[in-house]
């Protein structure tokens, strides 16, 4: 297995100034990191953060991706434009996206192809709301937003970041116990190796109110290789904890 990646995920936060001094806060201490480490910006700071990225070993990652290549799609930003920003990973599907933004498991299947065709890592998301899991449908509805992923990209799925992040768990401070995300990440596993016999080495992710108290608990099962950090990577204090804790 490899390293383990922790990423944030700002969304939609962040300014010219709290960019800057949080990256200040988080670059320094990142020499002694075992873990892999990146930041999913705004599009809008891939310049200012790719500067300020510059000679650290830190990686710059986006939210999201167009699912076409390039033209008359207002407002999208297309891989190869993430590319010149040197961008390495694009977040994709995530459940804000599938949720506010009508995703759909093939629109996703799309732009982790995208993001795969120009050499980005694609971190795909998916997870089941409260309702799903209350009816016991949570194991039924990973596996069909992953299948939809693996069908168009499985020449080269074993390139691809997985997360889980149940839905009930984004930003609400409830976490899935270690147990509840292992079980999952198992399944996960087991789909990908059956697409792959590369698939061992696909990270998969946890993500949902992941914070320096639970990671280190995640983070021990056998199947969880990091962690997607939403709220706890916008404080420099808790990321480098969670980055510890990794490391
Ligand atoms: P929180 O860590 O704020 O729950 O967000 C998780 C997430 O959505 C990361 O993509």
């Amino acid at each position: 297995m490899t390293n383990k990646l922790i990423a944030g995920n700002w969304k939609m936060n962040g300014s010219l100034a709290a960019n800057a001094a949080l990256l200040q806060g988080i670059l320094p201490a990142l020499a002694g990191a075992a873990c892999e480490v990146a930041v999913c910006v705004p599009a809008a700071y891939l310049a200012q953060c790719q500067t300020l990225l510059a000679g650290s070993s830190g990686e710059l990652g986006a939210q999201d991706l167009s699912a076409h290549e390039a033209g008359a799609y207002t407002g999208e930003v297309s891989a190869a434009m993430l590319r010149d920003f040197g961008v390495r990973y694009a977040i994709v599907g995530h459940s804000e996206r599938r949720q506010y933004h009508g995703e759909t498991d093939a629109v996703v299947a799309e732009k982790a192809q995208r993001a795969l065709a120009a050499g980005i890592t694609p971190i795909v998301c998916l997870g089941e709301t409260l309702a799903e899991r209350d009816a016991g449908q949570t194991e039924e509805i990973v596996k069909r937003q992953l299948a939809a992923v693996i069908h168009l990209n499985g020449h080269c799925i074993s390139e691809i970041v997985v997360a889980y992040e149940p839905v009930w768990a984004i930003g609400t401070g409830k976490t899935a116990t270690p147990e509840q995300a292992q079980a999952v990440h198992a399944v996960l596993r087991a789909q990908l190796l059956a697409a792959s016999t590369q698939a061992g080495r696909i990270r998969i992710l946890y993500g949902g109110s992941m914070n320096p108290t639970n990671v280190a608990s995640l983070l021990a099962q056998p199947d969880i290789d990091g962690g997607l950090i939403g709220g706890a990577s916008l404080k420099a204090a808790d990321f480098l904890s969670i980055i510890a804790a990794a490391s």
